[in-house]
């Protein structure tokens, strides 16, 4: 039985995904389609909230490129304003989904770290952390494509974790036996969880190793957290001009508690 128990090397990247997995993700479009979950997307009332921020920070019409769309809850909002929209996402079964939804925008089954879409867009966007779960260099590489693709005067906005995630987590480790399936597998599964801290890189790894019959599977899934100075700095480094942070565009919620701050880059 093979079981990964070190602490993952910082930014290590793991043979599975938990967006990509073939199972995993149709359980990742069930959660971002509950409305009143904060699972995979935040919950509807929330979404309405980030749907009127964003609105309030960009032009009143134009391209709109959304990173990690998911199944389109917010690409769908930005539709039904008139914007010329664009969304991409790894997740085969969220993408396929959004698909069926909308004919008017356009979706692209892809990775935005190693397959950018180029364009010329008004605004970016990435919602729900996403920003954090890279290593820096994948960090870095995503921001000079999106400078890159950015009109004069377009704006990327995007949420992170602030130094307040640290109060949330703490190191330590779980195990979950689900005898008829669940989350992580349909089958009888053992789930071993893990939590390492990585304070001088400001980041959380999460481990997993989910044990099935016949298949052992690993997961490393890393949250990268930030100062505002810290995050100021690497967008003006990018080249963007403006940068504003904003508290408070929502009240806490149960997964994310209120340890996010929304960033406003204008280039
Ligand atoms: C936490 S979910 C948020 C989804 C959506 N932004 C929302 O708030 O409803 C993160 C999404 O980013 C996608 N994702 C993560 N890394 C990606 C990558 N490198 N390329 C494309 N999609 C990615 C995942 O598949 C997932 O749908």
């Amino acid at each position: 039985m093979r079981i990964i128990d070190k602490k993952p090397e910082l930014f290590e990247k793991s043979s599975c995904n938990i967006w990509t997995d073939p199972y995993i993700q149709q359980q990742m479009l069930k959660e971002h389609l509950n409305p009143s979950s904060d699972g995979a997307s935040r919950k509807q009332e929330s979404i309405l909230k980030i749907r009127d921020f964003i609105l309030g920070q960009i032009k009143p019409s134009g391209s709109l490129l959304d990173l990690g769309c998911g199944p389109g809850l917010y690409t769908s909002l930005f539709g039904d304003e008139g914007y010329t929209v664009t969304g991409i996402d790894f997740n085969k079964a969220s993408i396929e989904y959004a698909k069926k939804q909308r004919k008017d925008i356009d979706y692209i089954c892809g990775d935005y770290i190693k397959d950018f879409p180029q364009g010329s867009y008004d605004a970016v966007c990435m919602i729900y952390c996403d920003m954090g779960t890279h290593s820096d260099n994948d960090r870095d590489l995503l921001l000079k494509n999106i400078y890159n693709s950015l009109n004069n005067g377009g704006v990327l906005i995007f949420d992170v974790f602030t130094e307040r995630l640290m109060n949330d987590k703490q190191e330590g480790q779980n195990w979950e036996y689900a005898p008829t399936g669940g989350f992580w597998n349909e089958n009888e599964y053992l789930l071993l969880s893990q939590t390492f801290h990585y304070p001088e890189a400001k980041a959380f790894a999460y481990q997993y190793n989910l044990l099935c019959t016949g298949q052992n599977k690993h997961f490393i899934v890393w949250d990268r957290y930030y100062s505002e100075n810290e995050i100021i700095d690497i967008l003006k480094q990018t080249g963007f001009r403006s940068i504003s942070i904003h508290h408070n565009v929502l009240n806490g919620n149960n997964f994310t508690s209120d340890n996010e701050m929304f960033i406003v880059a204008k280039k």
